[in-house]
């Protein structure tokens, strides 16, 4: 039976249909179903016009940025201090794994994609000889915090035992499952992909660190004594975590939270771009600057928002703990979603069929005092895998990979 109360719910909510084939499952089935609609947060889903509108954004201005040659200038000195908290074990990374690569269109967890040509190279591979190269010098093993989600934690964790970790002591390896979120059609409604199963999709990247405290891993951290998580994303080979010189610089600057960013290439290009809002380090998306301000220019010809962020963070972990519950912007953001229609057919659709609600990373340095914008020569450290062909790809991944003379 079900219960009248949910059903109602439901109802107020124009959700029933969640419950359409009910009476079609076993008992057991029924029973977790009712547990999965019970757990929804309606509300959310019931907001959805106003979530689209997005929020206001406040007053923006550029931000300082520590430029390739002043770095270089301080390289010595920032390599010391960043090397001595790394043996230290002050620094942690996190990767954030927890993505479906939806726009890759790659059935398993995207860390596992091949990025080799004559030899097979993995994502998670790569990444992790990227980590072996930082343990070498700082003489350290860097603590490594993975995010996966419901959908790929196991497969993942799998794959990790199958290769022996490439080689890095697994003692320093933990792996944390994110939260999911309900997924809907473009009318809010949620979608089913099995008879007995809401459609859920990890949450964003915004929750890692509330669902890092949900595995208990705080506690593990502080054991530990590390004070900073350099948080980083899967789908770049070229990426440096734990970085000497960026956690260095970071450091000796008395910053609680540091960016690692890039040049734009053009104006114009869609890339998230590191700011201050009212005062404070915010990251404002291309599509959010005023046409005036994307093209505005220092007495030096440099445009004055010119710093895109690449997906690689330092936060101090006491800030970290200080704004544990403080709340994120949610986005909507349209996706590709397996369904189940209207005759109870499996569908995995190739456009865009509505939408799932997220948090992002890049938020949270909008909560921080004030930012470390560290810059990095793009062709050496940013070689993004987004999408199947074209731009930000295996192929331009691969064609920069080669330049930093990566064997393939
Ligand atoms: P993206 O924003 O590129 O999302 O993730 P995605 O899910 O991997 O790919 P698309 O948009 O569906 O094509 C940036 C980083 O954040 C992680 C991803 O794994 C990647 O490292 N991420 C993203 C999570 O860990 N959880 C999420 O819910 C979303």
């Amino acid at each position: 039976m079900i219960p009248r109360i949910l059903y109602k719910k439901l109802q107020g909510y124009g959700q029933e249909h969640l419950l359409r084939y009910y009476s079609e499952l076993s008992e057991d089935q029924q029973k977790d179903l009712l547990e999965q609609v019970k757990n929804i947060d309606f509300d959310l889903v019931a907001n959805l016009e106003n979530l689209k509108k997005g929020t206001a954004k406040g007053e923006i201005s550029p931000i300082g940025a520590l430029d390739l040659k002043e770095i270089e200038e301080k390289k010595a000195e920032f390599l010391n201090v960043g090397l001595e908290a790394l043996a230290k074990r002050k620094v942690a990374a996190v990767l954030l794994a927890g993505g479906q690569g939806s726009r890759l269109g790659f059935d398993l967890p995207k860390g596992m994609l091949n990025i080799g040509e004559k030899i097979e190279l993995s994502l998670f591979e790569q990444l992790i000889k990227n980590l072996q190269a930082v343990e070498a010098q700082a003489g350290a093993t860097v603590p490594l915090l993975i995010m996966t989600s419901e959908k790929n934690d196991q497969v993942t964790r799998e794959y990790f035992e199958e290769k022996e970790y490439f080689g890095y002591d697994k003692n320093f390896v933990r792996f944390f499952v994110q939260e999911m979120a309900p997924a809907t059609d473009y009318n809010g409604k949620i979608y089913l992909e099995e008879k007995d199963r809401v459609s859920l999709s990890p949450n964003g990247n915004g929750g890692w660190f509330s669902s890092l405290i949900n595995a208990g891993l705080l506690k593990y951290l502080h054991e530990l004594g590390v004070e900073w998580l350099n948080i980083f994303s899967v789908d770049n080979p070229l990426q440096k975590m734990a970085d000497p010189v960026f956690v260095g610089a970071t450091i000796a600057g008395d910053f609680v939270s540091g960016s690692k960013v890039v040049a734009k290439a053009d104006p114009h290009e869609r890339v998230g771009v590191l700011c201050l809002e009212d005062g404070k380090p915010s990251i404002v998306e291309y599509f959010e600057l005023p046409e005036e301000m994307i093209e505005q220019r220092d007495e030096n010809g440099v445009l004055l928002y010119n710093y895109g962020v690449i997906l690689n963070y330092l936060f101090r972990l006491d800030r970290l703990e200080s704004i544990i519950g403080a709340e994120l912007p949610l986005y909507v953001v349209e996706k590709k979603i397996p369904y189940l229609n209207e005759e109870g057919n499996y569908i995995k659709p190739e456009e865009n069929n509505g939408y799932k609600f997220e948090t992002l990373v890049l938020d949270m340095i909008r909560l921080m005092d004030n930012c470390c914008a560290f810059e990095v020569e793009r062709e050496k450290e940013f070689a993004p895998i987004k999408n199947a062909t074209g731009v930000d790809s295996l192929e331009t991944a691969r064609a920069l990979m080669k330049l930093n003379k990566i064997e393939l």
